[in-house]
């Protein structure tokens, strides 16, 4: 005689609804978005279908949608014209950009979104990398100083969280006091803590045209191989004072996900970057797979592996399924 039938549990709906642990709803979710300058400008990223570089008459009409489907949290990335980006990535705090004038219009148009910035020297740098190059080498210190000036001029168009996604030693400590100093005390910081130097960010790069023009990010961005770098990177980021603990990629570390969120009291945020979405895309174009269940299941994972906010170019997509 078979006593327990784990299986009478599974029989209809309304008893799978009963014991379902985890679900995922508009609230833990983030959307990036590209902003372009200009303005009427829609244009497709090749290798991430159904996602644009937006100029910000357009955008503030996709925000609009995305907030009657519920979702209420956005990462805002620009994509900067080449020529004026310089090996210094000046115009990322220059009074001028248009990312910034934008921050400032979404949050008056939208005041009750949270906006996500990226902190980051490589969509403003001539040689494509997040710190800066001298002699071949990224220079941890001396990137900090820019990284602040970007991170203050941020704060002050109104971004509600900055997100460092650059990998330099100490900046989330030295982000925090220097916009704590400039009187920001209530912008947050969501660190990219344990950001792994990963094949899936191609389609971002494609996006913002942001490529390393030389080399490569692995020696900021971190090892696939390892796990204890993440406990270190998240021990470092909880002590300086980060409000949220990223994980990047996402699925493919789905175990750094569950060992920080055991290990940490602080929330954990997952990027479901964008070469994860591709292949679900494109699996999806080829006949193979479905989006409409690949995207619900995988977002799940991310969710059960213990992360409370997701990152993920498929928000919109999921919200709208949900309405159906
Ligand atoms: C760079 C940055 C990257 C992503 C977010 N911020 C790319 C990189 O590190 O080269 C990738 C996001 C994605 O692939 O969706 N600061």
């Amino acid at each position: 005689m078979i006593q327990n039938r784990p299986r009478r549990n599974r029989v209809s709906a309304t008893i799978r609804g009963l014991i379902r642990e985890n679900e995922v709803g508009a609230s833990d979710l983030v959307y990036p978005v590209f902003l372009i300058d200009g303005s009427n400008i829609k244009s497709e990223i090749a290798s991430l279908p159904g996602n644009y570089r937006w100029s910000l008459d357009l955008l503030l009409i996709e925000l609009k949608e995305c907030i009657e489907l519920g979702i209420n949290t956005f990462i805002l990335f620009p994509v900067v014209e080449e020529s004026l980006k310089n090996s210094t990535a000046d115009y990322g705090f220059d009074p001028n950009n248009f990312y910034l004038k934008a921050i400032t219009k979404i949050k008056s148009e939208y005041p009750d979104i949270c906006l996500i910035s990226d902190v980051a020297m490589d969509p403003y740098s001539s040689d494509g990398h997040d710190g800066l190059v001298e002699n071949g080498e990224i220079v941890n210190d001396k990137t900090l100083l820019i990284l602040g000036k970007m991170a203050i001029a941020q704060a002050k168009a109104g971004i509600d969280i900055i997100g460092p996604s650059d990998m330099m030693d100490g900046r989330v400590g030295y982000l925090r006091e220097v916009l704590d100093e400039a009187g920001y005390y209530n912008t947050g910081i969501m660190s990219y803590t344990a950001k792994y130097a990963s094949a899936f960010y191609g389609p971002f790069r494609d996006a913002l045209d942001s490529a390393p023009k030389s080399g490569d990010k692995k020696t900021y961005q971190m090892d696939p191989a390892n796990v204890n770098e993440a406990l270190i990177e998240a021990e470092l980021d909880d002590y300086e004072g980060a409000d949220f603990l990223m994980v990047k990629p996402a699925v493919h570390y789905l175990d750094i996900i569950l060992n920080l969120k055991q290990n940490f009291h602080k929330p954990i945020a997952a990027y479901h970057v964008s070469g994860e979405c591709a292949m679900l895309i494109a699996a999806d174009q080829k006949g193979w797979l479905k989006l409409e269940t690949t995207v619900p299941e995988t977002l799940l994972s991310i969710k059960r592996a213990g992360a409370s906010v997701i990152i993920t170019y498929f928000a919109k997509y999921f919200m709208e399924l949900r309405k159906r």
